[in-house]
């Protein structure tokens, strides 16, 4: 339990950056790479591009296309960029903007939120899930519940209402994927939507900064993992580093297309889907020259649904449900209080 204490007093990366003359990293943010594991690709044009406008428009030859586009999207990536998403552009810049307003905040005044439960509304603090964490990662959070109930930290200036619009745009956004998905999984438009209760859904904002780091290739930003809810919606301020696990091998995901989310598939979708649509595994690394931004919106179901393979889904003995039912209270608290590796969170509830 000692180092539990010293977690709660870990200084920032942010503020570990800055300190004059810093040439090594201290060891404990020292991650061991597998060794023979191989350089990342860059398979930049591979990655599926959904059109908004296509899968939300009354025309139903364009539609069908772009939901049979989603679903190849969903069962063979995990992940795609989402384009014509109606988000003004303005608004993301502006969200970028807020956020490192933040983080350019007083070290008083972020303290305020430093982490102490789970469901705090607003969470500021370091690595990536401290209180499990043996190494520390080279990364500083503010994550804030946006959805059911609206919460933003007082500060900076207009972040309130940046925030609100984004938190109401982007659900916009997730209900026509949603749509979309319940659609190409053979199910009425509604029933994920239904089924989930997302009109109570748990909606996290999070902002991820990643310093420069004087020794990158030692540390890393974000473990792999895989999100515990439905849908992320990711944006960033055009400095690489995610990437994404794909068909057993990790790729680079650069920002070549301005005004447009990158999207991942995640656990909630896995078990819903009973495993057609297997939510992505990624990580992001870091770079000795540029401080990275990335700004993350985390979808789930309400917390109080209990979810399962939809019933549509499984049939008897041909294709049996392949995940326990549970509450996604349950499964975060699940995930945020174990060691997670990877995807070793979705082990637990495999029948
Ligand atoms: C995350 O998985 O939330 C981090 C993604 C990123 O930094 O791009
Ligand atoms: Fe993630």
């Amino acid at each position: 339990h000692d180092t539990h204490i010293h977690f709660l007093n870990m200084n920032s990366v942010q503020a570990l950056a800055e300190s004059p003359n810093l040439i090594h990293i201290p060891s404990i943010y020292t991650y061991s790479l597998n060794s023979n594991e191989p350089p990342a690709l860059d398979l930049q044009d591979a990655i599926p591009t959904i059109d908004f406008t296509s899968l939300t428009s009354a025309d139903p030859g364009l539609r069908s296309r772009a939901i049979r586009e989603l679903d190849i999207a969903c069962k063979d990536w995990g992940f795609f960029r989402v384009v014509n998403h109606g988000v003004p552009e303005s608004l993301m810049k502006m969200v970028i903007e807020k956020s490192n307003e933040f983080f350019d905040l007083r070290d008083e005044e972020k303290k305020v939120y430093e982490e102490k439960g789970l469901l705090d509304p607003i969470r500021y603090g370091t690595s990536f899930n401290s209180k499990k964490d043996d190494i520390f990662y080279w990364r500083d959070f503010l994550k804030v519940i946006v959805h059911p109930e609206f919460h933003c930290p007082n500060n900076p200036l207009g972040f309130r209402d940046v925030l609100l619009e984004y938190s109401k745009r982007t659900r916009e956004v997730v209900k026509g994927l949603v749509k979309g998905i319940s659609l190409s999984l053979g199910l009425d438009q509604s029933y994920v939507d239904e089924t989930l209760q997302l009109e109570s859904g748990l909606q996290i904002f999070v902002v991820n900064l990643y310093p420069p780091c004087p020794q990158p290739e030692l540390a890393m930003g974000m473990p792999p993992h895989s999100d515990h809810g439905l849908l992320t919606l990711l944006i960033n301020n055009g400095v690489g580093g995610l990437q994404i696990k794909h068909k057993g091998e990790w790729l680079n995901v650069r920002n070549d297309l301005p005004n447009s989310f990158l999207v991942n598939t995640a656990d909630q979708l896995e078990i819903f889907s009973n495993g057609r649509y297997k939510s992505v595994e990624h990580r992001a690394i870091v770079n000795n020259a540029l401080t990275r931004l990335s700004v993350v919106v985390a979808n789930g179901p309400s917390l109080d649904a209990v979810v399962e393979p939809a019933c549509k889904l499984v049939n008897g003995e041909i294709c049996p449900p392949k995940y326990i039912p549970m509450k996604y209270m349950e499964y975060l608290e699940m995930q945020q209080g174990n060691k997670i590796v990877g995807k070793t969170c979705l082990d637990r509830v495999r029948v």
